[in-house]
């Protein structure tokens, strides 16, 4: 079946699909009920006369664990920068599914790919060879060894030759990373075991990444963490080459522009000031770029801008156009410390996701998927129009970011308001504070995408404050 046969997303495509989805469900919930059992679970087992959104709500208050405050809207399909929802009220995506969907959403090449190996093979395990998956690892290797100039436009390469491990997510593969770290540390420095990250930063909800993350809020309630994290203030260099004058520490782990945190770059001097005290201490410099990877930031990777060299980079997010996969990669010297048995993952490097992860690149590289220009050239370009139209809204008082990757800094708590609001004028907006709201729009989005979205946040603005 080719793409256009197949369910392209558009309007009359949906009230179709939506209606199969709701005729299937009532059967669905059936089937999961215990043959003995005839009372609905909590009164919901059975399909009540909700459907669309109002059914979503139900089903998820009866059985999925509270961990998220949903906003009252279900996407049912999307395409680019934009997202529709089961009444086919369109949307601008500026969240782009947190940061994944790099070349928007339901790319074509990126679903053909999928599709092509749906047919064949999806998940046969790491205990066998893939020539696809040793294909993705070496253009990740390109890839990362990328030089380019502080806006992040490529000036050439290095001769460093990287290597992968495939995992499923950003947490995940920060935790390969520091696997590497505590290696290199064992191996290499006698034993030392200690990771300094960065407060405000976020590195994933795994027990370490906790750990690794430098905020309290994520601490607490869930002790005892893994030990030997500690964290110092972003951009004082002098905080830094204390704690690992200190001693016993293995790596740095860094997100060369915080994300979740609230949108705070790392100044490029403190980046190149880090990988000289790293240098020389011995300590591995490991950033995380999870959100910050696949020319977010305009570079193909966030370090690149400084003009030094990562050890250890974990990614996830944007690699495979929001198709869940993450990765670690290490420099050589350091990825050849790990030996089989050392650390695996069941999905790992799966076939369907590496199918996506590849179209994602040639998409990314090849420039087709932005009219007349390359990847990077389209994100700087249009990511200093989205910084200029922000700069211009009502009560902003500082634009932070790189890239596609900015966050607005208002000087009045509404981020969460604007986020409400902004359903009911047709925009995805995000916050990532009281008064911050982050923007992370498929990498794909037009200036007059950003115009429009900055012009209905203005008029929004305007009604609040
Ligand atoms: C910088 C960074 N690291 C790690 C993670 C965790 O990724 P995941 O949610 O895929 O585990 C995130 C998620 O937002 C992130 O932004």
């Amino acid at each position: 079946m080719t793409y256009e046969e197949d369910a392209v997303p558009g309007e009359t495509a949906l009230p179709a699909a939506t209606a199969a989805r709701d005729a299937a469900l009532p059967a669905a919930c059936d089937a999961a009920l215990p043959a003995a059992c005839d009372e609905p679970h909590a009164g919901v087992g059975k399909p009540t006369a909700a459907t669309g959104l109002a059914r979503a709500q139900e089903l998820d208050a009866a059985y999925v664990i509270h961990t998220y405050d949903r906003l009252p809207v279900e996407f049912v399909s999307g395409a680019g920068a934009e997202l529709v929802d089961g009444e086919g009220r369109v949307y601008l995506d500026f969240l782009g599914g947190v940061g994944c969907a790099s070349l928007g959403h339901a790319n074509p090449r990126v679903a053909a790919a999928v599709r092509e190996q749906l047919g064949r093979v999806w998940q046969v395990g790491n205990h066998f060879h893939s020539e696809r998956r040793g294909e993705l690892a070496r253009e990740l290797s390109g890839l990362l060894s990328t030089t380019t100039d502080e806006a992040g436009r490529p000036t050439g390469s290095t001769s460093t030759v990287w290597k992968t491990f495939f995992s499923n997510s950003g947490a995940e593969a920060n935790e390969g990373a520091l696997k590497l770290a505590r290696r290199w540390g064992d191996r290499r420095l006698g034993g030392a075991s200690r990771v300094v990250t960065a407060r405000q930063s976020f590195h994933g909800r795994t027990l370490a990444m906790l750990a690794a993350t430098g905020q309290d809020s994520f601490h607490r309630d869930f002790g005892p963490l893994p030990a030997g994290f500690s964290s110092v203030a972003l951009n004082d260099l002098g905080a830094l080459v204390a704690e690992v004058e200190a001693g016993g520490v293995c790596a740095v782990m860094l997100e060369c522009v915080q994300g979740e945190g609230g949108v705070w770059p790392a100044d490029l001097d403190y980046l190149r000031g880090v990988r000289q005290t790293c240098d020389a201490y011995g300590v591995l410099l490991v950033v995380d770029e999870v959100q910050t990877g696949f020319f977010r930031t305009g570079a193909p990777f966030a370090f690149q801008l400084a003009g030094i060299e990562a050890d250890v980079v974990s990614m996830a997010k944007g690699i495979a156009d929001g198709f869940p996969m993450g990765a670690v990669a290490a420099r050589r010297e350091v990825a050849d410390l790990m030996a089989p048995g050392d650390h695996g993952s069941t999905f790992g490097g799966n076939a369907l996701a590496v199918a996506a992860a590849l179209a994602t690149l040639r998409g990314l590289l090849d420039g087709g998927d932005v009219p007349e220009r390359d990847m990077a050239e389209h994100v700087i370009s249009v990511g200093e129009r989205l910084a200029a139209r922000l700069a211009g809204v009502p009560h902003v008082r500082e634009v932070r970011g790189r890239g596609l990757m900015r966050a607005a800094h208002f000087d009045v708590p509404i981020a969460g308001e604007l986020v409400r609001r902004g359903l009911e004028r047709g925009l995805v907006l995000n916050r990532v504070g009281d008064s911050i709201l982050r923007f992370l729009p498929p990498l794909v989005v037009s200036g007059e995408q950003v115009d429009a979205m900055a012009e209905r946040l203005g008029a929004l603005v305007g009604e609040l404050a």
